[in-house]
């Protein structure tokens, strides 16, 4: 079911992920995967995360920095370590990129990482209802106070911020050059991307979407692709079968090359689900091309649009076309690397002295230990990647 239209800032009712699609169609013939994602996921005020799709316990999916505030206290202490070897600049800018309605960052505030003197934390949020939310639990600033403004000369230095840390929030990347890190957690899963099947022939067809009698549902269709793309996925995934599709990213290239220009140091950091094209392309699409509703996992792509998260596994070696990361590692790894061990064992003994008491410091840290099995399960959370791109 498509939800009802909401009406935009003109009072008008903005029109559905469906209707756009519908329009696109009617002009310019059939449409990709990446525009179909575009529209259900960004349509303006009826997209899924447009109109305030959300991950955490109450919303559509669970993420790690939503499991608790273990993965925010873990990442606090990574971005110690990297301040410190930035030799402890002051700014020290982060850019959190997808951060849906804020978690993480308020747990990194609570951490309370040393170099929060230093720190502006940029929350980078492309959903204006998500974004919305940043201030509910966090002291915004405006982001001219909070970023540190352009050297009018060359040879300036830029001028001192107030002490950190400084929080501000925008719909898209900062400008650069910025000294720090540019950090998204399951960010690239949600972009927009083409999707390719192996034609019986041997060759390739991209998955487009098309109307039948001019008239919607959208419904699928398969369209030729050039040469180029077709080598290029013969190269990710030269065994694949006749049947059998391929992710192609398009958006998340693009976005880690911008991420990279917004620093002169520091590091890109990227955690999502991913495996190879080849992998991929030996799993049914819809194991690696998912929807959620609610928790549960949803219909086609192309029903319900508006409705329901589309996400798929980030075929990670097409990222290296961008640039080769420096450290690619599991999270279970990744977060036990940070210190997670030292928090949990931490929790432990709270837990041991004050379990008697059954107050919230107790609690706290009972959950902590329930929080760190979830982020390391190896058949889930554990298992995503952590891709670092050093500048
Ligand atoms: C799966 S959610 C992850 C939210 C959060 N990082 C977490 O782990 O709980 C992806 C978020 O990225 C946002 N998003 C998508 N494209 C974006 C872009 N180009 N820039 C910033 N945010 C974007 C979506 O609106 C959504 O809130």
């Amino acid at each position: 079911m498509t939800p009802p239209p909401s009406p935009d800032a003109s009072g008008l009712e903005a029109p559905s992920p469906e209707d756009l699609l519908v329009e696109r169609i009617r002009r310019h013939g059939p449409v990709g995967f990446d525009a179909l994602v575009e529209a259900a996921l960004y349509a303006p005020g009826t997209g899924f995360f447009a109109a305030g799709g959300r991950a955490g316990r109450g919303g559509d999916f669970i993420t790690s920095p939503e499991v608790g505030p273990l993965f925010g206290a873990v990442v606090a202490r990574a971005l110690d370590a990297w301040w410190h070897a930035l030799g402890d600049p002051d700014p020290f800018v982060v850019v959190e990129a997808g951060a849906g309605r804020g978690t993480l960052a308020v747990a990194v505030r609570a951490a309370a990482p040393a170099c929060a003197p230093a720190l502006t934390y940029v929350l980078v949020e492309r959903s204006p209802a998500l974004r919305a939310r940043h201030g509910e639990h966090l002291p915004l600033t405006v982001p001219t106070q909070a970023l540190p403004p352009a050297p009018a000369d060359e040879d300036d230095e830029p001028a001192a911020a107030a002490d950190g840390p400084r929080f501000t929030s925008l719909a898209d990347l900062p400008a650069g050059p910025l000294t720090g890190v540019v950090l998204a957690n399951e960010l690239l899963d949600n972009l927009p991307l083409r999707v390719l099947e192996r034609s019986a022939a041997g060759g390739w067809r991209e998955v487009a979407y098309t109307l039948v009698d001019d008239r919607p549902p959208v419904v699928e269709c398969l369209v030729p692709v050039d040469d180029r793309l077709a080598a290029r996925a013969d190269g990710w995934a030269p065994a694949a079968a006749p049947g059998q599709r391929i992710p192609v990213l398009t958006d998340a290239l693009d976005w880690l090359r911008r991420a990279m220009e917004v620093l002169d140091r520091g590091r890109v950091v990227v955690v999502d689900y991913g495996a190879t094209t080849a992998e991929l392309a030996a799993r049914p699409a819809t194991g690696w091309l998912r929807t959620f509703r609610g928790h549960e996992r949803g219909g086609l792509a192309h029903e319900d649009l508006g409705a329901q998260d589309i996400t798929v596994d980030v075929p990670v070696d097409q990222l290296v076309s961008v640039a080769r990361p420096d450290v690619d590692d599991d999270q279970a790894t990744w977060l036990r690397d940070h210190g997670l061990d030292a928090l949990v064992e931490d929790g432990r003994r709270t837990w041991a002295e004050r379990a008697h008491l059954g107050d919230l410091e107790a609690m706290k840290a009972r959950s902590r230990v329930r929080e760190a099995e979830a982020l390391t399960d190896p058949s889930g959370l554990g298992a995503f990647r952590v891709l670092e791109w050093g500048r």
